[in-house]
C-alpha cells in the first residue's frame, strides 16, 4: 500500500507505545514504525504479551498492526525512510556529574539525534515527545543543522499528557494537543504538518499551537502543577489527623469550588510515577541555574511534602502497633505507583517496603500485574521479601495490611475472611482511602486511614 507519509517513533515504551498506535489507528493513510534499541521490547511488541499493561491497549495494537503500524530495531533504515521522527526516548533525572539528583539527563536525546543526522538523506521534522528542558530544541536544531549533507530538520514540540492506566482514553480524547514550533516560515509548515495528524480525531479548537519554548516549559509546569495540588491536600491530610476534620469532606468542599476544581484532591501515600518527582527537580534546576532561588524552593517543597507523607505513613503504623514492627508480617495490597498500569517507577511503595524492612518488618507484597517490576526494584533484598500473587494467601497471619494501590480488585475483597485469617489485633492502614472505614471497624480491624483520626 502506497501511504501518504512515513512516521518513526524513536522509543517503544510508556509513551511511544501508546501514541503511536493510537496515530496509526486514527490515520489509516500513514505508516507508524516504532523503533526501539531494545530487541527485547520490540520483540513483545509483536506477540500479544506487550511490554507494557494499559487497559485497552492490546485491542488497538492488534487492529493496527502489520498494516499500517510497525516495529523495528533496524533504526537507520527507518529513520532514512521517515517524514516525521517522533523522539519519545527515556530523560531521567541525572545520577552523576553536574545537576546530579536535579537535572535531566539527556544523552539519550542526544545519541538520538546523532542517530538521525548520520542515517539521513533527506529533510526531516524531528518531534520533540519526551518531556524536555526549556530550550531543548535549540541544542538539538544545533546538532542536527550541522550536518555536512545541507539537510534540513525543522524541530517541534509536541508533549505529552497521558497519565497511565487511562492512555487510551486520554489519547482517543485528549483535554488539549499541544505543538510548539519556531514561528518561521519554516517552522510554521512544520507546525501545521502536525496539526494535519491530530485534525485526524481532535478538533481544532483543542489544538493549541504556541512557540517552541512555550510549549517545552508548558509540559513541566503541567506536571508541577499537578503534582502541586496532591501536596497541598496530603499537607491538610496531617493536620485532619490532628484535629478529627476529614481529608475526603475537605476536598469535596474546596473541589465544589470551579475555581478549584474536584480532580487531584485525593490525599494518599504520595505521588509516585515516573514523571512527577524528575519534572519538577528539573523545574528546580533550571530555576535555579537562572538564579531564579525563589522559585526553586517554592517547587522543591512540593517534593519535600510527598517524601513526608510517606515517611508520616510508616510512623503512624510504627505508633499504632506499640512501637515497634520488628518481625511483625506487614502485607502491602499493591506496589504499582497507580492503579490499572504494571508501572512501579517511583512508586510509594516501594519507599515504603524500604522503611518498613529498616524496622525488622517482615514484608510481603502482592499486586495484580506489577509483581514482576516489584522482584526487579527491591531485587537487593532477596528473601527478606515475599512476593504473593493471591492476596487472601498474603494477608494469612499478617500482623498488618497496608493499602498502597487504588487497585478495584482491593475494594472489592471479602474483608472478614481476610481479618479471620491474620494475627490479633489485626490492623488495617488504608494508604489510599478506598475501604468504607466503618464497615472495616466492625468487623474488627484496628483500621486507619490518610486524613482522618
Ligand atoms: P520508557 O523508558 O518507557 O521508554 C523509553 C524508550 O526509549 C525505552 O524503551 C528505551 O530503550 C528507548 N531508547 C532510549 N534511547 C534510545 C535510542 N538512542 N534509540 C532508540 N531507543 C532508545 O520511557 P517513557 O515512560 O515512555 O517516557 C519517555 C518520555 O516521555 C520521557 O521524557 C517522559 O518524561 C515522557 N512522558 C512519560 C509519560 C508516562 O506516562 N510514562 C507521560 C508523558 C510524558
Ligand atoms: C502524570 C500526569 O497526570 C500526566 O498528565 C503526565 O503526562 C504524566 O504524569 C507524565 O508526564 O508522565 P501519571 O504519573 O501516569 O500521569 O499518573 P497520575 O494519574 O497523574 O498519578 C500520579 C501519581 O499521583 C500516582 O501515584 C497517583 O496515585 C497520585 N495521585 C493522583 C494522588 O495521590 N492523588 C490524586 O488525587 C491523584
Amino acid at each position: 500500500m502506497n501511504f501518504e507519509k512515513k512516521i518513526v517513533c524513536i522509543g517503544a515504551g510508556y509513551v511511544g507505545g501508546p501514541t503511536m498506535t493510537i496515530i496509526a489507528d486514527k490515520c489509516p493513510h500513514y505508516k507508524v514504525t516504532i523503533v526501539d534499541i531494545n530487541e527485547e521490547k520490540i520483540a513483545a511488541w509483536k506477540t500479544d504479551d506487550l511490554p507494557i499493561y494499559e487497559p485497552g491497549l492490546l485491542e488497538v495494537v492488534k487492529r493496527t498492526r502489520d498494516k499500517n503500524l510497525f516495529f523495528s530495531t533496524d533504526i537507520p533504515k527507518e529513520i532514512n525512510e521517515a517524514d516525521i521522527i517522533f523522539v519519545s526516548v527515556n530523560t531521567p533525572t541525572k545520577t552523576f556529574g553536574e545537576g546530579k539528583g536535579k537535572a535531566s539527563d539527556l544523552q539519550y536525546l542526544e545519541k538520538t539525534a546523532h542517530a538521525i543526522v548520520a542515517a539521513s538523506d533527506s529533510s526531516k521534522i524531528i518531534v520533540e515527545k519526551s518531556t524536555l528542558p526549556v530550550r531543548t530544541a535549540e541544542a538539538l536544531e544545533k546538532i542536527l543543522n550541522s550536518n555536512p549533507k545541507g539537510i534540513h530538520f525543522d524541530v517541534v514540540s509536541n508533549p505529552e499528557f497521558l497519565a497511565e492506566g487511562t492512555a487510551i482514553k486520554d489519547l482517543e480524547n485528549p483535554d488539549r494537543v499541544l505543538i510548539g514550533s519556531r514561528e518561521t516560515e519554516s517552522g510554521l509548515k512544520a507546525r501545521q504538518t502536525l496539526v494535519d495528524i491530530y485534525k485526524n480525531w481532535v478538533s481544532d479548537e483543542r489544538i493549541i499551537r504556541s512557540n517552541v519554548w512555550s510549549s517545552e516549559l508548558s509540559k513541566l509546569v503541567a506536571n508541577a502543577f499537578l503534582a502541586q495540588r496532591i501536596s497541598s491536600i496530603n499537607s491538610i491530610s496531617a493536620l485532619c489527623e490532628k484535629t478529627g476534620a476529614d481529608v475526603k469532606e475537605i476536598s469535596r468542599a474546596i473541589g465544589a469550588d470551579s475555581r478549584i476544581g474536584n480532580k487531584f484532591l485525593n490525599a494518599s501515600i504520595g505521588f509516585g510515577g515516573s514523571c512527577f518527582k524528575k519534572d519538577i527537580l528539573n523545574l528546580v534546576y533550571i530555576s535555579e541555574s537562572l538564579g531564579l532561588t525563589e522559585v526553586a524552593e517554592y517547587w522543591e517543597n512540593v517534593i519535600k511534602m510527598n517524601d513526608y507523607q510517606e515517611k508520616r505513613f510508616v510512623k503512624r503504623m510504627l505508633e499504632t502497633m506499640f512501637n515497634t514492627l520488628a518481625n511483625k508480617k506487614i502485607v502491602l495490597f499493591g506496589f504499582a505507583f497507580k492503579a490499572d498500569t504494571g508501572d512501579t517507577r517511583e512508586t510509594p511503595a516501594y519507599y515504603i517496603a524500604k522503611m518498613l524492612l529498616e524496622e525488622h518488618a517482615n514484608v510481603f507484597i502482592t499486586d495484580p500485574k506489577a509483581l514482576k517490576n516489584a522482584k526487579i526494584d527491591l531485587a537487593e533484598y532477596g528473601d527478606k521479601i515475599q512476593y504473593v500473587e493471591d492476596p487472601y494467601e498474603a494477608a494469612k497471619d499478617a500482623d498488618a495490611i497496608g493499602i498502597m494501590t487504588e487497585w478495584k480488585l482491593y475494594k472489592e475483597l471479602d474483608y472478614k475472611k481476610i481479618y479471620d485469617s491474620m494475627r490479633k489485633p489485626a490492623h488495617l492502614y488504608d494508604g489510599r482511602s478506598i475501604l468504607n472505614q466503618t464497615e472495616i471497624r466492625a468487623i474488627g480491624f484496628d483500621a486507619h486511614t490518610i486524613g482522618k483520626q
